[in-house]
């Protein structure tokens, strides 16, 4: 077990019903003015917006609102965002929608204080003042909601970087998991393989942290059998709360409590998605983690064993894969990249793009030819 710190500040509102607090919320932050940022307009089609502004008028909140935040979120929207509120003037930041329009909220909120936000995702210059941000969440996946990373795409550049601080953290983040029910199919699905793969991430590089551990396994089952569920009968609300939770949890420092996580099949996804953007997240994951899996486990063989027979019932990795593929399929995701329109000559710039620093990974420390490898395996 290594040495931790948990310390998760921010408020989580859990519920049907739950989204008209948001008013309330941005109030107590003495927040007089904000801005509600958005994507490409899902949140007009199931009365979350409706919600939202009806609670921020009852609160006395003024809003201003940015519409136009993509799927993978981009530096140039982010930018915009920023001249604004330098322009009108800003107190907090109401995010709306998934991890996309999260992540440029917390993009946004920092990128107000300093010259280049994008210098903060190169590690050129660290934040150190950032507005408050709130979230209505209506897709779980990433687990920004109650986490302090964003992920921004600079698309002149083609790369797709993190950036974490305490300061990004939202103040208090909605779930109200019924609105979750509009969502199309292979964004359910995508979720999903996402919050799964926040899960593998620990758990992979895990040894000795049992609690940990077990408590993952838990969640992985749980995600299962939540997207069977909802295979079946999309409108299930048990099965949409589950699932919303597990998707906070996969996220926010628990299920990573102790363990270094591994983090290279993220690494390998950003890269892809940096160069395709229109591939979501989860698709490229639910791509890459089982070459990722092949090409490791045996690195550390009784865990990766303990999965395959905990999850999978399976006598073997390399069976748990096959069954974790079939399972992909199930669900109509995608299990190669070559379904993803990704060319095989462009492997070798989606490796080189993926690397940073000269290695990569926990479980195993990857160079540039590793990941190659597993993309080939992928393909
Ligand atoms: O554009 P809008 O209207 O928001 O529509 C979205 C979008 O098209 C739609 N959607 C969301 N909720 C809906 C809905 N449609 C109907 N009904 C609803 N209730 O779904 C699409 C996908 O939304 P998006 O926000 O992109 O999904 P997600 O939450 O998966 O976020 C993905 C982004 O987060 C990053 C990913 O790399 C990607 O850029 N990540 C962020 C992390 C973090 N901050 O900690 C960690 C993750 O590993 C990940 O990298
Ligand atoms: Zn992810």
């Amino acid at each position: 077990m290594q040495n931790f710190i948990f310390h998760n500040p921010t408020k989580i509102i859990f519920g049907k019903n739950t989204i008209n607090a948001i008013g309330k919320e941005v109030k107590k932050s003495a927040a007089k003015k904000v801005l509600l940022l958005a994507g490409s307009g899902s949140i007009k089609n199931n009365s979350v917006y409706e919600q939202i502004t009806a609670s921020l008028k009852g609160s006395g909140i003024e809003w201003f609102e940015l519409w136009g935040v993509k799927a993978n979120p981009t530096l140039e929207h982010a930018q915009r965002a920023i001249s604004i509120i330098k322009e009108i003037g800003i107190d907090a930041i109401v995010a709306a929608g998934g991890g996309s329009v999260i992540d440029e909220a917390k993009a946004v909120a920092a990128g107000v204080f300093v010259d280049d936000i994008w210098d903060a995702y190169l590690g050129k210059i660290s934040i150190s003042k950032a507005l408050p941000i709130f979230t209505v969440l209506t897709i779980s996946a990433t687990g920004s909601e109650m986490n302090p990373t964003s992920v921004l795409s600079n698309e002149k550049a083609q790369k797709k970087l993190p950036l974490a601080s305490q300061l990004l953290r939202p103040l208090a983040s909605i779930i109200d998991p019924s609105v979750q029910s509009s969502l199309p199919w292979e964004q359910t699905v995508n979720g999903g393989i996402d919050i799964l793969a926040h899960i593998f991430e620990s758990y992979f590089a895990g040894s000795s942290q049992e609690v940990t551990i077990a408590l993952n396994e838990s969640l992985m089952k749980t995600v299962i059998n939540c997207i069977d569920t909802l295979a079946q009968d999309e409108k299930n609300y048990s099965a949409r709360a589950n699932l919303a939770w597990t998707a906070t949890l996969a996220l926010n420092g628990i299920s990573a409590a102790g363990i270094i996580g591994d983090w290279a099949s993220h690494r390998i996804e950003h890269s892809i998605s940096a160069v395709h953007t229109n591939i979501a997240h989860g698709t490229g994951l639910g791509v890459v983690f089982p070459a990722w899996i092949k090409y490791v486990y045996k690195e550390n063989i009784e865990l990766f064993q303990r999965w395959a027979k905990n999850i999978w019932n399976a006598n073997s990795v390399e069976q748990a894969i096959s069954l974790f593929q079939q399972k992909l399929k199930d669900w109509k995701a995608p299990t190669k990249l070559s379904e993803l329109g990704i060319k095989y000559e462009e492997l070798d710039f989606i490796a080189s793009n993926s690397l940073e620093t000269p290695t990569l990974g926990v479980v195993k420390l990857l160079n540039q030819n590793d990941v190659l490898e597993i993309l080939k395996l992928a393909y």
